[in-house]
């Protein structure tokens, strides 16, 4: 009978242990797919662990297997149905439904269960769990519509205004949390609930432009905040450690993110919109250019078979394109022909972090081949040519020079100094920022306008015709 009562918590640590060897692998692309199946293994080992201590009704457990029956097909419905360019929009949504589970975990607790908010420990979790669950509710459903484009970043936001709204929901927040042990089930409770919800809004509204992924990944951190302090409300040791361990590895991404746009997280959180009133999400009109140089597919291809030495930089529109196994099949022949060709890899390139790894690692490119930016720069000057394809911010040169540009101090991928520079993007409509790209203007850089993918595949066949694949079979 011992064994039994052990197993609850031989379930948990199991589970607690899986998801630390998950959160582990998921830092590397060859292991991030098995990482991923360990952590939901971890996380149905948890549920059942919880089930087993609890002894519950029939009626119970009927509404245990219609939430997780539902819960487990909205989650697969969205999975598949997802494409990866709408991930950070559906990693806010998944935030905010981690804030709204702990809220709700703590609300009733505090409604309904008056026996399990009496001691001290309990009330503060309570007070915690509800602040920051709200919080990361409403945060992350905004910060879902401003990816989406639902959602604008209205005028008065950008003003000191907005300072002094957040100032007062914030003393809100605490007259409620102050209040709440006296009157568990009041008017404190619905007080901090309503100000923490629109402490929420009011602090996300006002991000825009580039520093949303880093408010995404803050989310994150606080949605596993709030899940710990929801553990402490219900006593699960197993939901405190993996709410510790979201929140741990939340605020570590946080920091390798601003350190990659060189922006610190005050800034991002209450400097207003990077960008000014760019739109979040990018795609700007095209003004403003005067010397550009466009060249067809077939000069491109000139370039690249005379050449020793290539880089590909893929971004934002490589992905849109899901011109990744082209890209590949190009380099192949190539590499044939006896051209060093390597990828560089700027950390927030595209829309997630990672994302153009994973990308890349779809089409089989060889992760040797993917340099990372302070490995790449230094190489730039000996390279002979660099295609750019569908990225923009991320070899923005201004970033350097300007000290007026929205983008300026982010480390960039310095292309510029490569002997010859191809772009290749469908207009000259701007990138995620919503500004001017001075490399276009560039006398290095010539722009091949069109789909990535269409660009790619007309290469192919440009350097098929020039016999490059039949002189390697010679
Ligand atoms: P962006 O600056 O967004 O530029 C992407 C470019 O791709 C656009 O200028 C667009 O130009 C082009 N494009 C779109 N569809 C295309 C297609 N089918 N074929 C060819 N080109 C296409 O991308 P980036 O350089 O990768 O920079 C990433 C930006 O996103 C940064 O500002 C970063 O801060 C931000 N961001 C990053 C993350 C992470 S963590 N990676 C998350 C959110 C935001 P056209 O419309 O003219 O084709």
């Amino acid at each position: 009978m011992a064994g039994l009562d052990l197993l609850p918590a031989l379930i948990d640590l199991g589970a607690v242990l899986l998801l630390a060897l998950g959160i582990k692998g998921l830092s590397k692309v060859s292991t991030a797919r098995s990482a991923n199946g360990l952590a939901a293994l971890a996380m149905a080992l948890a549920v059942l662990g919880l089930l087993i201590q609890q002894p519950l009704s029939p009626q119970a457990w009927l509404w245990v297997a219609i939430g997780t029956g539902l819960g487990g097909l909205l989650g697969l419905i969205t999975a598949q149905r997802v494409p990866m360019t709408a991930m950070p929009e559906t990693v806010a949504l998944f935030n905010g439904c981690g804030g709204m589970a702990s809220l709700l975990v703590a609300l009733g607790v505090a409604l309904f269960n008056p026996g399990g908010s009496s001691g001290l420990v309990e009330q503060i979790s309570i007070v915690i769990s509800v602040f920051v669950g709200a919080i990361t509710f409403s945060g992350s459903i905004v910060a879902m519509g401003k990816l989406q484009g639902w959602i604008d970043t209205p005028g008065w936001t950008q003003s000191t205004m907005r300072h002094s709204v957040n100032i007062s929901l914030a003393v809100a927040c605490l007259a409620g949390a102050i209040a709440l042990p006296g009157d568990m089930a009041g008017a404190p409770l619905w007080l901090l609930v309503v100000a923490s919800s629109l402490l929420g809004i009011g602090v996300t509204l006002p991000i825009g432009g580039a520093d949303m992924p880093v408010v995404i990944s803050l989310l994150n951190s606080y949605s596993g905040v709030a899940a710990a302090a929801a553990g402490f409300v219900v006593g699960s040791q197993m939901l405190i450690v993996a709410g510790a361990m979201v929140g741990a590895a939340g605020l570590i991404l946080t920091q390798v993110m601003c350190t990659a746009m060189n922006r610190s997280l005050v800034s991002v959180l209450f400097g207003g919109a990077l960008g000014g009133s760019a739109p979040v999400g990018g795609g700007g009109e095209e003004a403003g250019y005067t010397r550009i140089t466009s060249c067809s597919a077939e000069e491109c291809a000139i370039a690249l078979e005379a050449a020793e030495r290539v880089v590909f930089v893929p971004g934002y529109g490589l992905a849109v394109a899901q011109a990744q196994h082209a890209l590949r099949e190009l380099s192949k022949l190539l590499e044939n022909h006896g051209v060093e060709v390597t990828y560089a890899i700027h950390p927030v390139a595209g829309r997630m972090p990672g994302h153009m790894n994973v990308l890349l690692a779809e089409a089989d490119v060889p992760y040797e081949q993917l340099l990372e930016m302070d490995t790449v720069n230094p190489e730039f000057p000996r390279t002979d040519v660099v295609i750019v394809l569908g990225a923009n911010d991320v070899v923005n040169p201004d970033a350097k020079t300007d000290s007026t540009s929205p983008l300026y101090g982010m480390p960039v991928l310095e292309v510029d100094q490569a002997r010859q520079v191809f772009v290749v993007k469908r207009s000259l409509g701007a990138g995620y920022a919503g500004i001017k790209n001075a490399l276009f203007e560039l006398p290095q850089t010539a722009m091949v306008f069109g789909d990535a993918k269409a660009v790619l595949n007309g290469l192919l066949s440009e350097l098929r015709s020039m016999g490059v694949g039949k002189k390697v079979a010679a």
